[in-house]
């Protein structure tokens, strides 16, 4: 018997990979495609959600994902193929640290992945790295709503990541250069959509399922994440988008420049 993808099932109600609602998707892509044939990369794209949204509602976009996993990338070129946007869309199996851009992006999307790159400052400048001069790029990161517990902050942050309070996050992001024109912080209805989903797939399609040699390590992911939420992050871990432009660069207060030539004397002419 076929081995189930339990990642992919998990995303199978909620593709998007974060607590981030249909509207919201569609209104931050409003914001951050600013020209009919913009190019947009997603570094950490999973199943892809985020660029089937934008190739679908621009008909001159073109888009490339990349992600470590390419467990719902057949999943994504079929209903890419379906929604006919398939010949602008391509999907890379590869580290997003080791990618190149062969040509610069409008906008780069880095959506609850930051972690890729070992956290918020790392991911920053791969994006301008990879950013048209004047490209935009959306930022989706978690941030403490209040201060969690030390034994839900270990969990949460034991990978590379560490967070810190909203104001402090954006800070850090504004600090880094990059100047706001729009942004979302998930509602708790966006977190439980997103968890019951991500909880419900995997507990409906292991119920309907009995005899599947994964169907008891479904059961036992979805409990696990369950309770991981509902006695943990739920209403405390938070999740914030970015809509960003890099901050153009402040001219130079006058007389702080370099030493200015001396005034050219008159011209005398010598017959
Ligand atoms: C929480 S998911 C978000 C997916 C997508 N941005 C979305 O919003 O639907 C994070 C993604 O980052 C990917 N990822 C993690 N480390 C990576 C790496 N080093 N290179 C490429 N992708 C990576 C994971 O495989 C996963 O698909």
């Amino acid at each position: 018997m076929e081995r189930i993808q339990l990642s992919a099932l998990a995303h199978a109600d909620h593709p998007i990979a974060a607590p981030v609602g249909e509207g919201t998707a569609q209104r931050l892509l409003h914001h951050a495609i600013r020209r009919p044939d913009a190019h947009v990369l997603d570094l950490g794209c999973g199943e892809g959600a985020w660029l089937l949204r934008a190739l679908e509602a621009n008909p001159g976009v073109t888009a490339v994902g990349v992600d470590v996993s390419d467990e719902g990338f057949d999943r994504t070129r079929e209903l890419a193929a379906r929604a006919g946007v398939a010949d602008r869309l391509e999907l890379r199996r590869q580290d997003v640290a080791a990618y190149e851009s062969p040509r610069p992006a409008d906008v780069v999307l880095s959506i609850g992945a930051a972690y890729a790159f070992g956290g918020l400052a790392p991911t920053l400048a791969a994006a301008r790295r990879h950013l048209a001069e004047d490209g935009v790029l959306v930022l989706g990161d978690c941030f403490w709503e209040r201060e969690p517990d030390p034994a839900v902050r270990a969990e949460m942050e034991s990978g590379p990541q560490r967070y810190a309070d909203l104001p402090t996050t954006v800070s850090h992001v504004v600090d880094d250069g990059w100047t706001p024109v729009h942004g979302h912080v998930s509602t708790l209805a966006e977190w439980d959509e997103y968890e019951w989903s991500w909880v419900g797939s995997l507990n409906r399609w292991a119920l309907d399922h009995p005899g599947h040699p994964d169907r008891d390590q479904a059961l036992r992911r979805a409990a696990a994440h369950r309770e991981t939420w509902l006695g943990g992050y739920r209403g405390v871990l938070g999740f914030v988008l970015l809509v960003l432009r890099p901050t153009p660069a402040a001219p130079a207060p006058a007389g702080s420049g370099p030493a200015a030539p001396p005034p050219a004397g008159p011209t005398v002419s010598r017959a």
